[in-house]
C-alpha cells in the first residue's frame, strides 16, 4: 500500500494551516461605516489631520522609521511615483534583479527608462552586489533592490556604490513591511521605498502602495506625482509636473490603520514559528533553512523577517536525486501549500521581454534617446535559473500564523515524504 497522499495515500495535513487571510475584525469594520457616515470619501476637502490616508501616510512612515508616506493605488504606481520622484527619466538604466515580480522592471519601462535585469545573490536570493558593479555604465541612474520574501537586501553594500556612482536607490519592499536590516527597517535606507498593500501582502486594503522617503525634497516630488502635479500649499487648480492621479482613496486609508495595529503581533508569531520551522527543517536530509542563525537574530544581518513567502531550500542531491518539483507535488498532496518562491520564473522569461513587445516604436528600449542595443532574449542569470528550476521553496505568511503544532504538522509532512522517497520515483 503506498504512503504518500500523491499516490493514493492519506494524506498527513487534513485541515487549514495557519490562518485564512485577509483577517480583520470589528475594527475595520467600524473603520469603514465611519468613512461612510461622514461623507469624505476621498482624501480632498479636509483637513489633512482628519484624513484617514494622511492619518495612514503619516503611521506607517513612522512605522518604517521614514519621515514622509505618499499613499497611492498600489504598489506597481508606487515604484513608478519613486521613480520620477528620483528624476529617472527616458534614456537611463535602472537595475533590477531576475528574481522578483514583473512590476519591479514593468515600472521602470512606465517612466521611459530600461531596466537592465541582473542575477541574485545564491545565498539570499536577493539581487547580487557584484552584478550590480557588472551593470553599471554611464547611463545609470538608480538601482531598486527587492527584498525578496522579506529577507533585507545588503543595504549597507547597495548605498555605498550608489554613492560611489551618484545613483538613486529605491527599495522594493512589497514583500518586507517591518522587516530590518541591521537595525533598521527596510524602507528606511535606500533614498525612496515602494510597498504595495494589495491583498495578498502582510498588510493590506485589497489594493494600495506608499512611498517612503526620509527627503523633503524628494516627498514633495512624489506628492506631486501622485496629485496630478499639485504642489503642497500652492492652488488647488495650478499643476506644475506631468503626472496621473494616483491618490488612495479614505476606505484604503481606514482599513490599511486597523491593519498597520495588527502588524507588530503577526510579525512576532510569524517570526517565531519561522524559527522554530528552521531548526526542524535542519533535522531532515533534502531541506533547509535559506539563511542560518549566523545572519538571522538578535545584532545580525537581519535583525527582524518580517516575510510575505517564507523562501527555503530544496537539495536535490540529499534527497535520493528526486527532482524539487516531484517533492513540491508530493508535499501538497499531503496537505502543505508548499510553493516555489512569491512569483516563479525570472521576469525576463515574461512573453514581454521574449517578444520585446514595447509597443510600435519600441520605446524605450528602442529609442533614440536611449540609443543602446538592449534585447531581454539574450539576458540570462544562471543563479536566478537555477533556483527557480531546482532549489527555491516556499510557504506563504498566513501558514505562519498558526502556532508550534501547524510547524510541526509541515515538519511530519516533509519527513513523510522524505522517508518515502522511494514512491516518488515508480
Ligand atoms: C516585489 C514586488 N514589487 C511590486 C509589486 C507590485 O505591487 P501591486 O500588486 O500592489 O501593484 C509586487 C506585488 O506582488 C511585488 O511582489
Amino acid at each position: 500500500m503506498p504512503k504518500l497522499a500523491i499516490r493514493g495515500g492519506e494524506p498527513l495535513v487534513k485541515r487549514q494551516l495557519g490562518k485564512s487571510w485577509p483577517i480583520f475584525d470589528g475594527r475595520e469594520e467600524r473603520a469603514l461605516l465611519e468613512v461612510l457616515r461622514s461623507g469624505h470619501w476621498w482624501r480632498g476637502g479636509m483637513d489633512p489631520s482628519e484624513s484617514k490616508v494622511s492619518q495612514f501616510e503619516d503611521r506607517f512612515a513612522s512605522y518604517c522609521q521614514a519621515k514622509y508616506g505618499i499613499a497611492v493605488t498600489n504598489g506597481t504606481q508606487a515604484l513608478e511615483c519613486a521613480l520620477k520622484a528620483a528624476g529617472v527619466e527616458a534614456g537611463d538604466e535602472v537595475i533590477v534583479p531576475a528574481l522578483t515580480f514583473v512590476a519591479t522592471a514593468t515600472s521602470v519601462a512606465l517612466v521611459n527608462a530600461v531596466p537592465v535585469i541582473v542575477d541574485v545573490d545564491p545565498r539570499t536570493y536577493n539581487i547580487s552586489i557584484q552584478a550590480i558593479e557588472d551593470a553599471i555604465t554611464d547611463r545609470t541612474r538608480a538601482i531598486i533592490p527587492v527584498h525578496n520574501g522579506g529577507f533585507p537586501c545588503d543595504m549597507d553594500r547597495i548605498m555605498e556604490i550608489a554613492q560611489r556612482h551618484d545613483l538613486m536607490v529605491i527599495e522594493d519592499c512589497a514583500h518586507a513591511h517591518g522587516s530590518e536590516y541591521k537595525g533598521r527597517r527596510c524602507g528606511s535606507i535606500g533614498h525612496l521605498s515602494a510597498f504595495s498593500f494589495q491583498q495578498g501582502k502582510v498588510m493590506t486594503s485589497g489594493e494600495g502602495g506608499i512611498v517612503l522617503t526620509s527627503d523633503p525634497e524628494l516627498a514633495e516630488k512624489a506628492y506631486s506625482f501622485m496629485h496630478i502635479g499639485r504642489m503642497p500649499g500652492r492652488p488647488f487648480y495650478e499643476f506644475h509636473r506631468l503626472a496621473s492621479n494616483l491618490r488612495m482613496t479614505e476606505w484604503q486609508g481606514a482599513v490599511l490603520l486597523c491593519q498597520l495595529e495588527r502588524l507588530d503581533e503577526q510579525v512576532r508569531r510569524r517570526e517565531e514559528n519561522a524559527r522554530y520551522l528552521a531548526e526542524g527543517l535542519k533535522e531532515i536530509p533534502g531541506v533547509e533553512p535559506l539563511v542560518d542563525q549566523d545572519m538571522w537574530g538578535e545584532g545580525k544581518f537581519c535583525t527582524r523577517w518580517s516575510f510575505y513567502y517564507w523562501n527555503f531550500r530544496y537539495r536535490q542531491e540529499e534527497f535520493d536525486g528526486i527532482h524539487r518539483d516531484k517533492f513540491i507535488e508530493a508535499l501538497k498532496a499531503e496537505g502543505v501549500p508548499v510553493g516555489i518562491g512569491a512569483h516563479g520564473e525570472p521576469i525576463y522569461r515574461n512573453p514581454l521581454f521574449q517578444n520585446m513587445n514595447f509597443g510600435r516604436t519600441g520605446c524605450p528600449i528602442r529609442c533614440p534617446l536611449y540609443g543602446k542595443d538592449m534585447d531581454y532574449r539574450k539576458v540570462f542569470c544562471p543563479e536566478a535559473e537555477r533556483i527557480y528550476r531546482e532549489e527555491a521553496l516556499s510557504l506563504p505568511h498566513a501558514v505562519f500564523l498558526g502556532d508550534r503544532k501547524d510547524m510541526d504538522l509541515i515538519l511530519d509532512a516533509i519527513r513523510k515524504v522524505r522517508e518515502n522517497a522511494d514512491e516518488l520515483r515508480e
